[in-house]
């Protein structure tokens, strides 16, 4: 069969591409290699950047994300059980992020292209594309045990940094930058009300921590673990009393409740420096992997969409392929001012150097400056809602 737009990946970056399309009367067909309950499930990010929320505005799928999605308007940054909080209305002309699972933005934006007839080929397995530099290249896929072939114009790898997307992207067309992270994250969702009405990022000479939230009865919390660890190693009381000394400072205290997930994720920077070739476009976390500290992750894949609906919208209407040319530069500007972000931050509150080292003294300056210096504080609201217009 055939489509104008074949997008391998129903995650955050496929599904509103295929939004944005639809609403232009573009024909797309999603092919994803899971079922719809296992990507409805999978427990990820959790920070929306104002960007982000705009667009699930534009493409009508905001309903739940209106009601239960809850704004802050700043954060608290903690270093060794001194906290300080960054407001973000003031520093940012009124810009705020807002919490909102992911697997809640997939869940409704499954539906919106469900509801709006878009065929999602969930169990869909890409195994390879061929033909990305002529004009009709094909994703080749098993479904239900059989070989199909999907023909197309264009085809979105939007199949995340394990797919096939980015291996079809000849070698000789982009240079690769990797940094992995001696340190991991053990995340957790707990039964229990938040702690704190904003999220506390806190460096502790033990390691770093976050509180993050779900809902009024649903906390989401993190803390730095060795790359080698595993869940086992973390019963639920040692957890709460990791982070309650991590996050710790005076006159508060972390509730704890029963935790009903735990899983630990390594942490990475990835970069390649085309996301393009011929026919072939990569959006999200195929192209760019950035270290969760920043919140940053779903919000570039949603960013990158902007520019590829964009450009392949130019190119139907009006057959200029400019915007298509241009797609990569467009894209990477963001994505490195992401990756600066991501990198500082997670260089700011993760243990590194020994205490008192000093490395350890400098990471306490630079968290110091933020308390003196409203430039600083504004760097790092700025980065951290989202820049508007890059
Ligand atoms: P994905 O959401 O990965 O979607 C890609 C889709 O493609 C998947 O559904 C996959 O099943 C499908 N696929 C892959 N290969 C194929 C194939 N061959 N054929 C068909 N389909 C295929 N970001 C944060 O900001 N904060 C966090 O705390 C955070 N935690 C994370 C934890 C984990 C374990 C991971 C993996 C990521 C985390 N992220 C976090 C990053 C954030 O979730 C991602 O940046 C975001 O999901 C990117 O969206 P995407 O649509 O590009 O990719
Ligand atoms: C969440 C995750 C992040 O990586 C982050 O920086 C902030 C919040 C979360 O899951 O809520």
């Amino acid at each position: 069969h055939s489509t104008k737009v074949g997008i391998i990946g129903a995650g955050p970056a496929g599904l509103t591409l295929a939004l944005l399309l639809q609403r232009k009367g573009i024909d797309c067909i999603i092919l994803e290699n899971r079922s719809r309950q296992y990507v409805e499930s999978r427990v990820r990010a959790g920070l929306l950047e104002q960007n982000t929320v705009d667009l699930i505005r534009e493409l009508g799928a905001s309903e739940r994300l209106d009601k239960e999605g809850l704004e802050h308007h700043g954060v608290y940054l903690s270093f060794n059980g001194v906290r300080h909080r960054v407001p973000f209305k003031e520093l940012t002309g009124g810009r705020c992020i807002t919490i909102y699972g992911q697997q809640e933005v997939v869940k409704d934006l499954i539906q919106a292209n469900l509801d709006r007839g878009i065929e999602i080929v969930f169990e869909a397995h890409a195994k390879h594309i061929e033909g990305i530099e002529t004009e009709s290249p094909s994703i080749f896929y098993q479904h239900n045990g059989e070989e199909h072939e999907l023909t197309c114009d264009f085809v979105a790898g939007c199949d995340g940094y394990h797919g096939i997307g980015r291996q079809h992207l000849p070698k000789e067309t982009y240079n690769e930058f990797r940094i992995e992270y001696p340190f991991s994250w053990l995340g957790i969702l707990a039964n229990v009300a938040p702690s704190s009405d904003e999220l506390i990022y806190a460096y502790h000479e033990r390691g770093f921590a976050l509180h993050s939230l779900r809902s009024e009865t649903v906390s989401r919390l993190y803390i730095q673990v060795e790359n080698d660890d595993t869940v086992d190693n973390w019963p639920d009381e040692k957890i709460w009393e990791e982070l309650s000394i991590r996050l710790g400072a005076e006159g508060w205290s972390l509730q704890s409740g029963p935790i009903f997930e735990k899983s630990i994720t390594p942490m990475r920077s990835f970069m390649i420096d085309n996301m393009q070739y011929g026919r072939l476009f990569l959006a999200g976390d195929a192209a760019h992997i950035v270290p969760p500290t920043g919140g940053k992750g779903l919000n570039l894949a949603v960013a990158d969409i902007r520019f590829l609906a964009s450009a392949l919208t130019n190119w139907y209407d009006n057959q200029d392929d400019s915007l298509l040319q241009s797609y990569s530069q467009d894209c990477l500007r963001r994505i490195w001012r992401a990756q600066d972000f991501s990198n500082f931050m997670t260089y700011l509150f993760h243990k590194q150097a020994a205490h008192g080292s000093f490395e350890n003294l400098l990471q306490k300056s630079k968290f110091d400056y933020i308390s003196l210096s409203k430039a600083q504080a504004t760097t790092i609201a700025e980065n951290y809602v989202g820049l508007k217009e890059i």
